[in-house]
C-alpha cells in the first residue's frame, strides 16, 4: 500500500491528479503521435500501420466511424473532416447502437474502430458484425496489442502513452490527431493538392505549441469552475466541427463534477432547449472564428436576453464578444478545422477544477470504469 502511494506520488510528479498530469501532458504526446508521421515541407504522411493497405484505400467509396463516449465525439469530428479534405462520405455511428441495427454495409465502405483501451466490449462487438457484412476494418487505438487492435484488419495507434484518469483528455485529442493525419492521407489520393497538404500539416505540427498556450488558462479555467460549481444544469453550445466538442465538454464536466451538462448545435436553441434557460445558468459557447462566427453570437444574445451566463471560448475576441459575454477565454488562433484541438483544452480544465471545488475523487468518478469490457 505504502509502495504504490509513493510510486503514484513520483509518477504523478508536480500534479495533484492523473488527469490533471495528462491534461498537461497533451502537447508532448500529441508531438509523439506526430512523430515520424507528418511533414508539411514534403507534404508527406506516413502511417506506418496502414503501408501495406495503401493500394486498397484507393478504392474506398465511403467510411463508417464508430466508437463510444469521448472516442464517438472524436469520431464526429473526423466525419468533418474527411469530407472536407478526402471527399468521402462519412457516416458515425455509437458502437452500442451499429452493432444491433443490423446495418447496411455496401461495398467499399472502410469502417474505423476508434477506442483508446480497445477492449470497450461494444466496439468490439461492432468491429465483428461490420467484419461479418463485408466491411474492411481499421483500428484508431492507443493500447498497444489491444483486442480491437489485434482483431482490424490495419490501423494507427495514437501513441500518447498510457491514460490513467477515467475521464479521457489525451487519448481523445490523441483520436482527432490522427483523425486529422488520416483524413489528409485519405485525400492525397483524390484532389487535395500539396499546396494543401502542406499548408494543413505545417498548421497540424503547431497544434502542441498552441495547446502549451492553452494550458496557461488553468487559473482563469479554476475561477470560473469555483464561481458556477455550483450551479447544477449547464449548457455546450457549438456549430459546425465545434459541435463535437461541445459535446466533449458536457461529458467532462458530467463524469467527474456529476454536474448535469448538455452539449447542443447552437441553432438547436430555439427549438426547445432555449425554454430551459433561467438566472445565472453558464452555458459555454464554442465561438472560434469560421463561417458561422455571427450566428453564434446571435446565440450567445438569446442566452443573456434571458438570464444564462455565457462562457465564450474564443480565439479572436471583439467589441461584440465583450458584451455578450462575462466569462470570455481566449484560445490561440488555428486553422478552422483544428480549432477542437484547442478548444478542449479549457473544457477540459474547466471540468477538472469544477470536479475538485466539490471534492470529488476526479481520477475515479463513482459509477465508472476506464474501459467498459462488459455490455
Ligand atoms: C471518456 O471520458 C469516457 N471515459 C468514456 O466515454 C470513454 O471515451 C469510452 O468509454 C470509450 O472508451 P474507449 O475509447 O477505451 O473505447
Amino acid at each position: 500500500e505504502a509502495i504504490d502511494q509513493t510510486l503514484e506520488r513520483i509518477e504523478l510528479g508536480r500534479f495533484e491528479h492523473y488527469m490533471q498530469k495528462e491534461i498537461h501532458e497533451q502537447p508532448e504526446s500529441l508531438r509523439m503521435t506526430l512523430s515520424g508521421r507528418v511533414d508539411s515541407r514534403t507534404a508527406n504522411i506516413t502511417l506506418g500501420g496502414l503501408t501495406n493497405f495503401e493500394r486498397q484505400l484507393s478504392h474506398f467509396k465511403r467510411v463508417l466511424l464508430f466508437g463510444c463516449g469521448s472516442a464517438w465525439h472524436a469520431g464526429l469530428i473526423g466525419e468533418y473532416l474527411i469530407e472536407e479534405l478526402a471527399e468521402l462520405p462519412t457516416e458515425v455511428q455509437y458502437s452500442s447502437e451499429l452493432r444491433y441495427r443490423n446495418p447496411l454495409i455496401e461495398e467499399g465502405t472502410l469502417a474505423i474502430a476508434i477506442s483508446q483501451s480497445g477492449e470497450t466490449a461494444d466496439t468490439l462487438a461492432a468491429l465483428h458484425e461490420v467484419r461479418t457484412r463485408g466491411a474492411t476494418v481499421l483500428g484508431i487505438v492507443n493500447n498497444v496489442g489491444s483486442t480491437i487492435a489485434r482483431e482490424t484488419d490495419a490501423g494507427v495507434y495514437l501513441h500518447v502513452g498510457p491514460e490513467i484518469g477515467v475521464a479521457s483528455t489525451k487519448a481523445f485529442l490523441g483520436q482527432v490527431t490522427v483523425l486529422s493525419m488520416l483524413a489528409v492521407y485519405l485525400g492525397r489520393r483524390k484532389h487535395l493538392s500539396r499546396d494543401t497538404i502542406s499548408t494543413f500539416l505545417s498548421e497540424l505540427e503547431r497544434i502542441p505549441e498552441a495547446i502549451e498556450q492553452t494550458l496557461l488558462l488553468e487559473s482563469q479555467m479554476r475561477e470560473i469552475a469555483y464561481k458556477f460549481s455550483g450551479r447544477q444544469n449547464w449548457l455546450y453550445l457549438g456549430r459546425g466541427i465545434n459541435y463535437p466538442t461541445a459535446l466533449e465538454g458536457a461529458l467532462k464536466l458530467k463524469e467527474v463534477s456529476y454536474i448535469h451538462a448538455e452539449g447542443l448545435p447552437a441553432a438547436e436553441m430555439k427549438h426547445g432547449p432555449i425554454a430551459m434557460i433561467d438566472e445565472g445558468m453558464p452555458v459555454v459557447v464554442i465561438a472560434t472564428r469560421d463561417v458561422t462566427y455571427q450566428k453564434i453570437l446571435s446565440n450567445m444574445e438569446e442566452v443573456r436576453s434571458r438570464g444564462g451566463e455565457v462562457i465564450a471560448i474564443v480565439n479572436q475576441p471583439d467589441a461584440q464578444i465583450e458584451r455578450l459575454a462575462k466569462n470570455v477565454v481566449v484560445v490561440p488562433r488555428t486553422q478552422p478545422m483544428l480549432s477542437p484541438l484547442v478548444a478542449s483544452v479549457p473544457l477540459q480544465l474547466l471540468a477538472y477544477h469544477a470536479a475538485l471545488s466539490r471534492g470529488l475523487d476526479v481520477d475515479k468518478p463513482r459509477n465508472l470504469a476506464k474501459s467498459v469490457t462488459v455490455e
